[in-house]
């Protein structure tokens, strides 16, 4: 067991209808200016959007908004959102949808409270030392983004996705309310689940530090996963089920799955950011398409956890050896990502990179990474183009 830091101030308010509580909430931590940061426009497709603002309306609360987050968000939003924060004196920022919105909340946030390019951050170049307060209303289980420290933004010149972490951006409350996620389709909600379900395996495949309690917490939370994630296959409207899975998703990238381990293994996450940056995939669909030959690839220099997950989670009981044991695991997942309409590998994702494009993306990654990284096994460009091959 490794020491650890567990740090997770974000207020949750879970459960039906919890959206009408925004504006108690946002006075709560301070908020008398809003910036509403949304997405591509299923909020105001379902209505959602004119609901809050009709709340905020009543409250005699102030607002500005702004649409247009992507998937994989853009940068030039960001800065355009920087621009209308410091126009309009916004004192407080509000996600209402998914990760892309809240993770472009969170870069306009930072590029409010500190001077310079926002950009450096994400490119490693220096610290935040603040950000602008954010709450959140989720519309979709899938990055953790509610309670995480992390932003995911992409640099449309060079297309260039990059993560930043810091305390900072945690938000202050996260409204989530599983009825919100019934309006997804079903594509995005697996691509939730096979998000949700990552963050903790990431955590999971280590060469160190892991404890019985956080082993024991990842694997309750991924069987939990797999079996609402099949549940919402036949019924999308299942209230438990989505509840199931929401909460999940938040856990699993609170830090709560990696307590005591060695920090996680993150290349399949840093592999599929190169994939999502230069072919706009959604994010889930990628991890799935390149997990099983990244798992592959690793699976000996980490055969007792791959052994554990085989048996603890996907439950193929024991084979003949323990290698064998842990590729039957291998299989199952990526059988159970088939079930629900998850690709396995680049050519199911929709995409057909060539020789020169796996290549700039083993580089891309490489150098994103600082040259090698991960703990299931130390991965380098080399390792990272021969795993791209092989999800061809
Ligand atoms: O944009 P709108 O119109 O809202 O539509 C979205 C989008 O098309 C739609 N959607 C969301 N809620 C809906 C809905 N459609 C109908 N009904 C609803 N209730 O679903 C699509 C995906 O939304 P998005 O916010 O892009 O999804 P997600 O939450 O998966 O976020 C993906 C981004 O987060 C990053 C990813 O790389 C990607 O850029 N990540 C962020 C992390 C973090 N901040 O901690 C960690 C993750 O590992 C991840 O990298
Ligand atoms: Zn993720």
């Amino acid at each position: 067991m490794f020491d650890f830091k567990y740090y997770t101030p974000t207020k949750v308010v879970f459960g039906r209808n919890t959206e009408s509580r925004v504006a108690d909430l946002i006075r709560e931590f301070g908020g008398t200016k809003i910036l509403i940061h949304y997405g591509g426009g299923s909020v105001v497709r379902s209505g959602l959007l004119k609901r809050v603002t009709d709340i905020l309306d009543s409250a005699g609360i102030s607002y500005v908004t702004l649409g247009g987050a992507v998937p994989n968000p853009h940068l030039g939003l960001v800065y355009e959102g920087i621009e209308l924060c410091k126009k309009e004196k916004v004192d407080f920022l509000l996600a209402v949808g998914g990760g892309s919105s809240i993770d472009s909340a969170k870069a306009i946030g930072y590029g409010v409270a500190n001077e310079g390019d926002v950009w450096d951050f994400y490119d490693y170049k220096r610290k935040a030392e603040g950000c602008l307060p954010l709450g959140v209303i989720l519309t979709i289980a899938a990055t953790g983004s509610e309670m995480s420290d992390s932003s995911v933004i992409t640099k449309e010149e060079g297309l260039i996705k990059r993560g930043y972490s810091s305390d900072h951006g945690r938000p202050k409350f996260a409204i989530m309310n599983p009825e919100l996620t019934m309006t997804l389709p079903d594509y995005q909600t697996a691509c939730g689940c096979a998000d949700i379900m990552m963050h903790t395996m990431e955590r999971y495949f280590t060469n160190g530090g892991n404890m019985e309690i956080t082993d024991a917490l990842a694997e309750g939370l991924l069987r939990t996963v797999k079996k609402n994630a099949l549940i919402l296959r036949e019924d999308p409207k299942n209230y438990d089920a989505r509840a199931e899975v929401m909460w999940a998703g938040s856990l699993s990238h609170n830090g709560l799955t990696g307590c005591g381990n060695d920090g996680g293994d993150w290349m399949t996450h840093k592999m599929e950011h190169e994939l999502g940056g230069l072919y706009d995939v959604a994010h889930g669909a990628g991890l799935a398409a390149i997990w099983g030959s990244w798992a592959r690839y690793v699976c000996k220099d980490c055969l007792p956890r791959f052994r554990r997950f085989a048996l603890n989670v996907m439950d193929v009981g024991e084979r003949g050896s323990d290698e064998e044991t842990a590729l039957a695991g291998i299989e199952a997942m990526e059988e159970f990502y088939r079930k629900i309409g998850m690709p396995t590998n680049l050519r199911e994702l929709g995409v057909k990179p060539t020789e020169e494009e796996l290549a700039l993306m083993a580089k891309k990654c490489a150098d994103g990474v600082g040259g090698e990284m991960g703990s299931a096994k130390v991965l380098n460009e080399e390792a990272m183009l021969a795993i791209y091959r092989a999800s061809m």
